[in-house]
């Protein structure tokens, strides 16, 4: 039975003794273990029915931590980490042996984050471990945002979920990597492009398209309703006979207010008695750019014509 919880004592001791627990983050909820334990981080994988070739973040408590696990550390991720961490960036960095294989799917660059919720800092404290996190859903799944989404997607199959509330971002952290060539975004998030090129005084040649997160697949944050974008919300009034879930933010004052609501309206839409969703794509800027990224891929693709009739 998976049981929520409020203190982080249970929750330190299961990833102490090797289990499985999901934390809150700034972000979103995270299913963690021990980073330094191959068999812990192995439950996450067969919990999340995730493939192995989908490296995990590694959560810390400091950027002083950095270099316990990761070595050749770029001065950009301490520019930046300066400015974001703790906070919604996680720095790709060459690891060190004693991270496991696993952690990275066999990579020689590990994900490097530090998470700035109140909860995971102090797990991360009377720890003494650093904890690896993927977004605490099943393979392909609406990302959580608060416990009981967790418990919609993991239920059963975890003890524990430590509850912080609902997370106050909503969407992930942004992915950075650091070539010789430049500084690469390889999944955008909270911290945008121009956030990131203003600290490191570089522009950024767009998203990278060779050096994509391995994790990056083209179904991913989906509900189990098709969901598909229309130009205009007006093209659902020529649909006969189905009930369809608007994903509609002109309510919210900024894209902020977006992100922080996507993926629990996503997930509301998706609980309803409806035939499917419609969205609409958000102002391609900014934070935008992040939402669109999901929306991407959450949606089937533009409506077709034969339902809209
Ligand atoms: O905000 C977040 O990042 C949340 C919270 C829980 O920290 N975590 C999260 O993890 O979104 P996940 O596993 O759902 O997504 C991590 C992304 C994936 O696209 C993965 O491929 C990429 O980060 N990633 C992780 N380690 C990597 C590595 N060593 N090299 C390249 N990409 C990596
Ligand atoms: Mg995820």
């Amino acid at each position: 039975m998976t049981q929520i919880i409020k203190n982080i004592e249970t929750a330190v001791k299961e990833l102490l003794g090797g289990s499985i627990v999901a934390l809150p983050t700034e972000t979103v909820y995270g299913l963690g273990a021990n980073a330094l334990d191959a068999d812990a981080a192995l439950k996450i994988f067969e919990a999340k029915q995730r493939p192995r070739f989908n490296p995990l973040i590694v959560h810390v408590k400091n950027v002083t931590d950095f270099e316990k696990y990761a070595e050749d550390i770029p001065d950009d991720v301490y520019k930046l980490a300066e400015k974001f961490s703790p906070g919604p960036i996680s720095y790709i960095v060459k690891k060190k042996k004693i991270i496991p294989d696993i952690i990275t799917s066999g990579s020689k660059f590990v994900a490097l984050r530090v998470p700035s919720h109140e909860l995971f800092r102090k797990v991360l404290e009377e720890s003494g471990i650093p904890v690896c996190a993927p977004s605490a859903n099943r393979f392909s799944g609406i990302s959580p945002v608060c416990a009981e989404d967790v418990m919609k997607e993991l239920g059963g199959k975890i003890n524990y979920i430590l509850d912080g509330g609902k997370s106050v971002l909503g969407i992930e952290s942004t992915v950075v990597n650091f070539t010789e060539e430049g500084v690469e975004i390889l999944r955008n998030g909270f911290i945008t492009k121009e956030e990131i090129e203003k600290v490191i005084g570089k522009t950024i040649s767009g998203f990278s398209k060779k050096n994509i997160s391995p994790g990056m697949l083209k179904v991913h944050y989906a509900p189990e309703k098709p969901m598909y974008f229309v130009k205009s919300f007006d093209e659902v009034k020529h649909i006969n006979d189905r009930k369809i879930g608007l994903l509609d933010f002109s309510g919210y004052k900024d894209s902020r207010e977006i992100a922080l609501n996507l993926f629990s309206d996503l997930r509301n839409l998706d609980e309803m008695n409806i035939d499917f969703i419609v969205c609409k794509k958000t102002e391609e800027s900014g934070l935008g750019v992040a939402i669109n990224e999901r929306l991407e891929k959450a949606a089937k693709g533009y409506l077709p014509k034969e339902l809209s009739g």
